[in-house]
């Protein structure tokens, strides 16, 4: 998509072996077979450096911040560095990177602080293909009077509407809330184009990059977006949050917080002490990504160079994958389709697939599959509103089957073929 960086054509296939003994979890059996993970949207499996990062953290440096002593010292220096890699993966300033418990609880603070400035008439536009941790948090925002609307999606392939969105783009929008890519099927939105039609109302942009962190690389500035918000353990790393503002925004804005609290960046938006072992496995976590694309690519310089080139590589291995997926899926009789399947448009998605096959709900595909070791979600994936406009809400949603770049085709098959057998 044009709201990307520029990514090099990777020199390099994946090296899919080294990457895979990275990977602790993904040696571990189930009945007797490989486990395969295809539950990447929920959540990633982490490499062992983060593992032992957060390890080493505990023994070596856990305190609180700002001591007289040496391991309060070494916590500042996690802080700090992790504050760096953020800034790296974004492209932005370091006070600009917020940290939090996850997208949701981030996402909550952001809209209480705009929430103080808005007024009765005031209007937020969110859309019915984004998860409710960027629907809820904004909605809540009724109770002072202001109006939410909700811009539609073309269900034949899940692509947001883009006419429909624009039109609901008003004089008094005040905040466009949209994801960057859709956890549920995969749609990767022209958040460029949303950002700008924002601007031009005179909006703020909000962006849930919580879907796209893992698939694809990220450069705030050029993206010119107000907030983005992602997850890292959506990314190889643990459970945290982490927020992107712009300067002046982050700056102007009124967050709850302490009096403790000094009304610096980062520090008016960072309440309570935060997971510090957490961010020790941030730092590897990023790590680990510039180490693939400085694996891939020795002429990657800087750590954002090496983060673009892994992104490269990443995305030609995945686009391999779900290629391979989705032929598969399509020919497979009685299975529905949800999503984005025309070759045509295939840079307009992640990995990410969901279908039907008929004659079995999506929980009964889950569990006959997570028997078989392939751990693969049901259900609506907290995407209610898309859901409930494919008309899946009341029937237990739809099987997803979500890649991520640790995948193989051989995984790939496997999945295939018990879903042929089940078809049968
Ligand atoms: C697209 C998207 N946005 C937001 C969230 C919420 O993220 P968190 O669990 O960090 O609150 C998720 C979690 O699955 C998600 O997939």
């Amino acid at each position: 998509m044009s709201s990307s960086p520029k990514v090099a054509v990777p020199s390099r296939k994946l090296d899919i072996a080294w990457v895979r003994q990275q990977f602790p979890a993904l040696q571990q059996s189930v009945n007797g077979q490989p486990a395969v993970f295809f539950d990447a949207p929920g959540g990633t499996q982490v490499p062992q450096r983060v593992v032992d990062a957060i390890a080493n953290y505990l023994s070596t440096r856990n305190a609180n911040t700002g001591g007289a002593f040496v391991t309060s010292r070494r916590t500042d220096q996690v802080i700090a560095d992790a504050r760096a890699a953020m800034a790296d993966f974004f492209n932005c300033a370091t006070d600009e990177v917020i940290f939090g418990a996850n997208m949701t609880t981030l996402t909550f603070a952001l809209s209480r602080a705009i929430g103080r400035e808005l007024k009765s008439g005031d209007e937020l536009l969110v859309t019915c293909l984004d998860h409710d941790a960027n629907v809820s948090p904004w909605v809540c925002l009724e109770e002072r009077g202001v109006k939410v609307r909700t811009a539609d999606v073309n269900p034949s392939d899940c692509t947001l509407d883009m006419f429909d969105l624009s039109a609901k783009i008003r004089r008094n929008t005040r905040l466009v809330a949209v994801g960057w890519a859709a956890n549920a099927v995969g749609t990767i939105n022209d958040v460029s184009e949303i950002v700008h039609l924002a601007h031009a109302a005179g909006a703020m942009a909000f962006i849930d990059a919580v879907h796209y962190a893992p698939h694809g690389p990220m450069d705030v500035r050029a993206l010119d977006c107000d907030f983005l918000a992602c997850s890292s353990y959506k990314f190889f790393g643990p459970h945290l949050g982490i927020l992107y503002g712009k300067r002046e925004q982050l700056q102007r804005l009124r967050p709850y917080k302490l009096r403790a609290c000094t009304e610096q960046l980062p520090d008016r938006w960072e309440t309570g002490t935060q997971n510090h072992e957490g961010l020790a496995g941030l730092i590897a976590a990023i790590e680990y990504i510039a180490d693939v694309g400085r694996h891939h690519d020795p002429s990657a310089g800087t750590r954002r160079e090496a983060i673009l080139s892994a992104y490269a590589v990443f995305q030609q291995h995945e686009r391999e994958l779900f290629e391979q997926l989705i032929s598969g899926l399509l020919a497979i009789r009685g299975v529905t389709f949800f999503g984005i399947k025309d070759p045509a448009k295939f840079d307009q998605r992640t990995p990410t697939v969901a279908i039907r096959v008929e004659g079995h709900s999506p929980r009964e595909l889950a569990t006959h599959l997570g028997e078989r070791g392939i751990f693969a979600w049901d259900g609506n994936y907290y995407a209610i509103d898309l859901a409930e406009r494919l008309g899946v809400q009341t029937s237990g949603g739809m099987l997803r089957i979500g890649l991520a770049h640790y995948n193989t085709p051989e995984e790939v098959e496997r999945l295939l073929t018990e879903l042929r057998a089940l078809a049968k």
